[in-house]
């Protein structure tokens, strides 16, 4: 997909260049639309970021584009890993150190996604999610927790605001956020006496990727974005920003909680599918047949 930013995010950013110089992040799905861009910004504050999927094409290209934004050897593609897989991760976590020697900053951000009413959604879809999301999220913090505690560092989770309404066609997605919000919450109290913060990013719409474009459906764009307090889409770029923020210094006492960036979209409801209800739940004429 190339890369979303360049050298001028140092001269335009709020962020000082250099303010990760000496930091390496570990980052699942990074490679994916939002969490490259979460990468590609560490790297130009100086970081040094595994990013791990399942695809190696995929994992390998991100890798080289984006470490070309500074030059040298910044950005350790590690793929073949399935989040699913605890020892996968391990195996992850030592590869990453041993490149870079150590692990500041973890994001959790490999998540799989589709639209599906509860009649349609079979258990072992159900089970598919939440295993990516949810499990996958806790491998990951369990692989890397202590490399975390040694370096006092940071942990993000990547949420959702699904689970703040009941969201038509999204109840496998927010079921797995929800415990994910809760397992953050949990690893802040019981990992901030070794040092280690855990917070939650929690995107809301954000465009150019595939997981809107699947909720949106075909509803009425402008209609939509209406809809939205801060009258736009979020952006890849909106997220990065706040992801910088969580790890940097300036966030040293923020631990626990779950940060939104969507615009203030979840206080007026996230109506994102609202076009496809109810209409989607009567697509099956076996379940209608027996209303
Ligand atoms: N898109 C939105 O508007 C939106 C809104 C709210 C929250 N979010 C959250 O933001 C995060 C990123 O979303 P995105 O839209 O950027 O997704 P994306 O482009 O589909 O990227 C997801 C990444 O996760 C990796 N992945 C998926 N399953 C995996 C597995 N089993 N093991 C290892 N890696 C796996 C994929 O890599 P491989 O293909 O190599 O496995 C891919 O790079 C997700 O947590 C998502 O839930 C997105």
């Amino acid at each position: 997909m190339g890369c979303t930013w360049d050298q001028s995010f140092l001269e335009k950013s709020s962020w000082k260049a250099d303010l990760f110089k000496g930091k390496v992040a570990f980052v699942t799905g990074g490679a994916g639309t939002i969490c490259r861009v979460q990468v590609e910004a560490l790297v130009l504050l100086g970081c040094k970021v595994a990013i791990i999927g399942r695809n190696k094409e995929k994992t390998d290209t991100a890798a080289k584009e984006i470490a070309q934004l500074v030059g040298g050897d910044v950005v350790l593609p590690i793929s073949g890993v399935d989040v699913r897989e605890f020892k996968q991760l391990e195996s992850a976590v030592n590869q990453t150190v041993q490149a870079f020697g150590r692990i500041d900053f973890v994001i959790a951000g490999a998540a799989g996604n589709f639209i599906c009413d509860f009649n349609h959604l079979s258990a072992n879809a159900f089970k598919s999610v939440v295993s990516i999301d949810l499990l996958g999220s806790f491998n990951t913090a369990k692989a890397a927790m202590p490399e975390l505690i040694k370096t006092k560092g940071s942990i993000l989770f990547v949420s959702a605001t699904f689970h703040y309404y009941g969201v038509p066609y999204q109840s496998h997605v927010g079921a797995a956020k929800a415990g994910i919000d809760a397992l953050s919450n949990s690893l802040a109290v019981e990992m901030g006496p070794f040092g280690v913060r855990s917070n939650c990013i929690a995107p809301g719409a954000i465009s150019g990727t595939e997981g809107f474009d699947r909720l949106i459906g075909g509803a009425d764009r402008k209609k939509t974005l209406s809809r939205i307090p801060l009258q736009r889409l979020g952006t890849t770029e909106d997220i990065a920003n706040s992801t910088v923020y969580l790890f940097s210094p300036a966030s040293s006492y923020v631990s626990g909680t779950i940060h939104i960036v969507d615009g203030g979209a979840w206080h007026v409801g996230t109506h994102f599918s609202h076009e496809l209800y109810p209409d989607l739940l009567f697509k099956d004429p076996k379940i209608t047949s027996k209303l």
